[in-house]
């Protein structure tokens, strides 16, 4: 039996041409699709998080270039080519942090290069087809780490989850809720904890939603009571999602998944980070390089208050995300099974060559 989950978090509407995009901003209080055209709309939608979590941004990206580039039909390869640059450069500015954005940027590129001789209507079929087929891997990469996830855990555990990994990040299962889709099958009966997700709420806002919707026993609690919960001996195991994984292992998630992998250390709770393997960057050796998202202060001291909270004027750091050092995370649940860094490149490029 499937998760009862039926919403499709980012759909391409050939005939119409446009993006549409279940609106996260207006969950879980209204279940809406916003539809997209240009290219403007859909950055403003990855910035403004009315789509996100990586792979759901990594999906839109890549259906976004198609649309972008679909106008240009009539042009030289190199005009065509040059106009892609142009369209795809602010689009990787929507989002720094979450590698998958780039990476499906590169594997529209990639397409477009390797089809330089053929004309521009089959470069933007092949394109077409390449954006599906991210998304339906995509799928299919979530379900295979809910399958690989589940030997780690055991019916009735409490399970720790932090922003939203699921169905609302990605497609279908979900990274980080897909283990606990599978147990829920299963009839595993976990107990989810799902921290709030200060300050903008995906915990409790988008993973309550989704987790309630398929009917997992979820309790909703704010950040600061991680501690509480596991010292209390609810939580058996911490389940979150990343944004980037460095070679050495060092992880970007959500800011707070820091916090909690430092906590659970203490408390001797494993610490289980899951991704697709699309997520572990080969050109980023440690966390030291991976970028950081700051956004608006705004949303710290005034988005979800009738009037500001915060006084005026005081300073505000605000970073979307933090970096999990390789030696607090357990396991890495990807696609592919467990695995453990350092994540070597060097042979998959070898076997390449
Ligand atoms: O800022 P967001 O809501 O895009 O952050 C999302 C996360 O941090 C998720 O944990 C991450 O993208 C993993 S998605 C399966």
């Amino acid at each position: 039996m499937a998760p009862i989950f039926d919403f499709e978090t980012v759909r391409l509407d050939e005939k119409k041409e446009r993006l549409l995009i279940l609106d996260q901003t207006r969950l879980p209080g209204k279940v809406c699709y916003i539809s997209l055209k240009t290219q403007e709309q859909i950055i403003d939608a990855i910035s403004t998080l009315k789509v996100r979590g990586a792979p759901a941004i990594g999906i839109t990206a890549a259906f976004a270039l198609y649309l972008g580039m679909k106008p240009f039909i009539g042009l030289s390869f190199e005009a065509f080519y040059k106009h892609f640059k142009e369209v795809s450069t602010p689009l990787a500015k929507s989002r720094p942090t979450a590698v998958n954005l780039f990476w499906a940027i590169d594997r529209i590129e990639q397409v477009i290069l390797r089809n330089r001789k053929a004309a521009i209507v089959d470069i933007l079929e092949a394109m077409r087809a390449e954006a599906c087929r991210i998304k339906e891997e995509d799928k299919i990469m979530c379900r295979d780490i809910g399958i690989h996830g589940i030997s780690l855990l055991k019916p009735g555990w409490g399970i720790l989850t932090h922003c939203n990994a699921g169905h609302l990040a990605a497609s279908w299962y979900g990274t980080a809720l897909s283990p606990i889709y599978t147990g829920q099958e299963m009839g595993y009966h976990f107990r989810v904890f799902a921290d709030e997700t200060r300050p903008l709420l995906q915990g409790a806002r988008l993973t309550a939603f989704e987790l309630q919707y398929a009917g997992v026993d979820t309790t909703l609690i704010c950040d600061n009571m991680a501690s509480v919960v596991m010292g209390k001996g609810l939580v058996q195991a911490v389940l979150t999602g990343c944004d980037r994984v460095a070679c050495n292992g060092d992880t970007a998630n959500k800011i707070g998944t820091n916090t909690l992998a430092i906590l659970a250390k203490h408390y001797g709770i494993p610490f289980y980070t899951c991704a697709p393997s699309s997520t572990i960057d080969a050109s980023c050796k440690t966390g030291e390089n991976i970028v950081i998202e700051e956004r608006s202060p705004e949303e710290i001291t005034e988005k979800w208050y009738r009037k500001r909270m915060a006084p005026e004027n005081i300073k505000v750091f605000n970073p979307a995300f933090d970096i999990t050092h390789h030696s607090l995370i357990t396991a890495f649940i990807t696609e592919k099974g467990i695995v453990y860094p350092p994540f070597d490149f060097t042979r998959e490029e070898n076997d390449k060559k």
